[in-house]
């Protein structure tokens, strides 16, 4: 038996601009519990106002969208959102707070005491792979690009959210940094047993990184599913974003072959 979908999107449609710019577009995509599930899509997609209908910083003008079951409009949104953790494109930290200060806000906000906070603080730097004693007082601007999204990731699951979002966490990252990230990111999914959508237009990020990947055009889904199953699309656009990872596959195999020294 097939279990209920963690996150739900049925028929979603939201419009900006009394109606001129249709920015989701008759959405349906399930999310099980569990799933890692990259959104591909350039920019304008409407990939931002997904993931933003999902935790209620705006609402559908239609269809519906459930979370574990329960239709989201059912649920405050502040409460909604302490229980989803949300990680912005370029960290989105509070530049005047501390390291500290910025991964214990939703604790704090929830009246968390200070001592359990502290902890909490240090258990989260820990799980980032950040050095307590020399992270915690520094400001946002003292550290690299890298370190602010390792920052934004541990005040995202500050609260102990089931369901991480995150709106190109990696994006402007130097190529290197944005792997380690990656894959750091996906051992903590993995065993922390979170549910993950991400927001990519890194066609070769979303293979390597995603149980599942789902490409949105001008606010349309218009395929999703595993890797080998988005390879069988015959969309033409879906086609488009998966030769540049092929090529790239295909050409470091000419260059770097496997029985090579290294
Ligand atoms: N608050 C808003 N007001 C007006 N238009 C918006 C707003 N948010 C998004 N849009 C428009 O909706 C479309 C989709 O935007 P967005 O979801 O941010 O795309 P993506 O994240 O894929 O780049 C774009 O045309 C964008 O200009
Ligand atoms: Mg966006």
């Amino acid at each position: 038996m097939q279990e209920a979908p963690l996150i739900a999107f049925a028929h979603v449609g939201k419009s900006f601009d009394g109606g001129r710019v249709r920015a989701v577009d008759d959405v349906t995509l399930d999310v099980a519990e569990g799933e890692f599930l990259a959104i591909v899509g350039g920019s304008g997609s409407g990939k931002t106002t997904l993931l933003r209908l999902a935790n209620r910083l705006i609402d559908a003008d239609s269809g519906s969208i459930a979370i574990a079951g329960e239709d989201v409009r059912a649920v405050d949104p502040v409460s909604l959102r302490r229980r989803i953790g949300y990680v912005f494109q370029s960290g989105g930290l509070f530049p005047h707070m501390s390291v500290a200060d910025n991964v214990g806000i939703t604790p704090t906000l929830i009246g968390t005491s200070a001592a359990e906070i502290s902890s909490r603080v240090d258990e989260l730097l820990d799980l980032v792979r950040l050095e307590r004693a020399q992270f915690r007082d520094r400001l946002p601007h003292e550290l690299s690009g890298g370190q602010r999204q390792r920052v934004g990731v541990a005040r995202a699951l500050a609260a102990r959210p089931r369901i991480v979002l995150m709106d190109e966490p990696f994006g402007a990252l130097d190529p290197l940094t944005r792997d380690a990230l990656g894959d750091d990111y996906r051992a903590l999914h993995n065993t922390l047993g979170l549910t993950t959508v991400m927001i990519t237009h890194d066609m070769t990020e979303a293979i390597l990184l995603a149980d599942r990947v789902a490409v949105m055009r001008a606010g349309i889904l218009l395929a999703q599913g595993k890797p080998s199953e988005l390879s069988d699309s015959d969309d033409p656009y879906v086609g488009e974003l998966l030769r540049t990872p092929r090529r790239q596959a295909e050409r470091l195999n000419v260059l770097l072959p496997r029985n090579g020294a290294a």
